[in-house]
C-alpha cells in the first residue's frame, strides 16, 4: 500500500503552517515577550528564527521529503539501519507525548473562553470577575478535565480521518479563517490609544531588561513556534510529493508563523497599554487582555467569540501534528491501524494531561520543587529538548547527509552561496548556538 500524502504543494503549506502556527503564537509569545521586558526579547527571537529556526526547518522537511518516513525510521533511512541519528526521532516522540498533554489542557481553556463567549456569560460578566477568570478556572480541576478532554477527543477525531481527508481538509478551512479574524482584530487595535505604545515595546530593544535566562527562553520558543526539534516537519514534509519545493515551502511557513505572532502579539499589547493592564502578567495575559477590550464594545459577543474561536483553530490545527507524529510512528513500525493508534495514544496523552491540570491545583503532590507537572512539562520541552532535538538534527544534515544532498534543495546549485552558508550553518552555527545559549541560560 502507497503512502498518504497531502493533494498539492497548498496542502501541505497549509498544514504546515497549521502546525507552526499555535498557542505559540497568540497565548505564548505575547506573555513570555511581556514577561522578559519587550523589544530586545522580541529582537532575540527573530534572530534566532532566521539564523537557526528557518535552516533547521528546512532540513527537516527535506529529511522528511527525501526520506518518505515517520520521525524515527527517517534517520534509519538516509543513513543506515540501527543508526544512532534515529534516538533524536525517540527524544522527538517523547517530545510529543509531553508537549501535547499541557497543550491540550490550554486549548481546554481556550474551549472554556468559547463557550462563555457564545453564550454571553463572559459579556455580562463583571469586570473583577473576568480578571480572575483564568485563576478560577486553573483551580477547577473538573473543569479543565471536562473540556481538556473534548480538545483532545477533537485532535484524535481529525488524525483519524488521516492525512488529505483528516489533517489537510481541517487546515483549509481552519487557517484562512485564522487569517481573516486576526487581521480583522489588528485593524480595530490600530484604532486604540494604546496601539503605538504597543508598537514601541515591541520594537524598540532595550537591552538592560534581557537576561540570560530570557535569550534562553527565546532560542527554545523559536523552536517550539515553528514545531522544530521534535519531528512535526520531518512528518509533515514526509507526505510531500516529489516536485515539491522545500526551500519556497518552508520559507514561506517560517514567515506566516512570524508574521501571526508578531501581529497577536500587537493586539494584545495594545488591548494592554490601553486598559492599563501589565505587561509582564504572565500566562493569564491573553486570556484577560482580549475580553477586558471586548466588554467595551457594542459587538462583545460577536468579536470575542471569534476571538477564541481563532485561536482554538489555531491550538487545534498544531495538537493534530503532535498527535501525527506519534500515530505515523506506531502505524509504520508496529503495524496498528490509524485509528487505533490515534485512540490509543491520545488516550495515554489524555491521562498525562489530567496530571498537567491536577498539578496547577495548590495543595497537590504533582510539585517538584515547587514547580508543577504542568510546568515542568512546558519548560522541560521547550528549553531543553527541542533546542537539543534540533541542534542533533542539524548536525545529522551537515554532518551525515552534507553536500551530495545540496542540490536537490537550492535550484542554484551546491556550490552557491546559499547552499554553502546554509551546509555551514547546519554544521557549525545552528549547532554551537544552541550549546552557548543552553549553557548560559541553564547555569546563569
Ligand atoms: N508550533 C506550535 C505552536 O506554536 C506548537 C508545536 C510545537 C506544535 C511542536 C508541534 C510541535 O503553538
Amino acid at each position: 500500500m502507497g503512502r498518504s500524502r497531502w493533494s498539492n504543494q497548498l496542502g501541505f503549506i497549509l498544514a504546515a503552517s497549521g502546525s507552526a502556527i499555535g498557542l505559540g503564537n497568540i497565548w505564548k509569545f505575547p506573555y513570555i515577550t511581556g514577561v522578559n521586558g519587550g523589544g530586545a526579547f522580541v529582537l532575540v527571537y527573530l534572530l534566532c528564527i532566521a539564523a537557526v529556526g528557518i535552516p533547521i526547518l528546512v532540513a527537516e522537511v527535506y529529511i522528511g521529503k527525501t526520506s518518505q518516513s515517520n520521525a524515527i525510521k527517517s534517520f534509519e533511512k538516509l543513513d543506515r539501519e540501527g543508526s544512532p541519528w534515529r534516538h533524536a526521532g525517540l527524544l522527538g516522540i517523547v517530545s510529543a507525548f509531553l508537549i501535547l498533554s499541557f497543550y491540550s489542557v490550554v486549548g481546554g481553556w481556550v474551549l472554556d473562553y468559547e463557550f462563555m463567549a457564545l453564550t454571553g456569560k463572559l459579556g455580562s460578566m463583571p469586570a473583577e470577575e473576568m480578571e480572575g477568570l483564568l485563576g478560577s478556572i486553573r483551580s477547577s480541576p473538573g473543569r479543565m478535565a471536562l473540556t481538556h478532554t473534548l480538545f483532545m477527543v477533537m485532535t484524535v477525531l481529525i488524525v483519524v480521518g488521516g492525512i488529505s481527508g483528516g489533517i489537510e481538509r481541517a487546515a483549509k478551512i481552519l487557517m484562512p479563517t485564522l487569517m481573516v479574524i486576526l487581521v480583522g482584530l489588528f485593524i480595530y487595535a490600530m484604532t486604540l490609544d494604546g496601539f503605538g505604545k504597543s508598537m514601541a515595546f515591541l520594537f524598540s530593544p532595550d537591552f538592560s531588561k534581557l537576561t540570560w535566562g530570557g535569550v534562553l527562553e527565546a532560542v527554545g520558543h523559536s523552536f517550539f513556534t515553528l514545531s522544530l526539534g521534535m519531528g512535526a516537519m520531518i512528518t509533515y514534509g514526509s507526505y510531500m510529493g516529489e516536485k515539491q519545493s522545500v526551500l519556497k515551502t518552508a520559507g514561506l511557513v517560517a514567515f506566516l508563523d512570524t508574521i501571526i505572532a508578531l501581529i497577536a502579539g500587537a493586539v494584545i499589547f495594545a488591548v494592554v497599554f490601553t486598559f492599563d493592564q501589565e505587561p509582564s502578567s504572565g500566562p493569564g495575559l491573553m486570556f484577560a487582555a482580549l475580553p477586558a477590550l471586548l466588554a467595551q464594545l457594542p459587538g462583545m459577543w460577536f468579536l470575542s467569540s471569534a476571538f477564541f474561536l481563532l485561536v482554538g483553530f489555531a491550538a487545534l490545527s498544531s495538537a493534530i501534528s503532535l498527535l501525527e507524529v506519534v500515530v505515523s510512528y506506531w502505524t509504520e513500525a508496529r503495524g496498528w491501524s490509524r485509528k487505533k493508534a490515534a485512540i490509543v495514544i491520545g488516550a495515554v496523552i489524555w491521562a498525562l494531561g489530567l496530571l498537567c491540570a491536577l498539578s496547577l491545583q495548590e495543595d497537590t503532590p504533582l510539585k517538584i520543587m515547587d514547580t508543577s507537572v504542568f510546568d515542568i512539562f512546558d519548560k522541560a520541552t521547550s528549553k531543553i529538548f527541542l533546542p537539543v532535538g534540533g541542534m542533533v538534527i542539524s548536525l545529522y544534515f551537515g554532518w551525515v547527509l552534507g553536500e551530495k544532498h545540496l542540490g536537490a534543495i537550492f535550484p542554484a546549485g551546491k556550490d552557491s552561496i546559499m547552499a554553502q552558508g546554509f551546509l555551514w550553518t547546519t554544521r557549525v552555527i545552528a549547532p554551537v548556538a544552541v550549546v552557548i545559549m543552553l549553557v548560559n541560560g541553564l547555569l546563569g
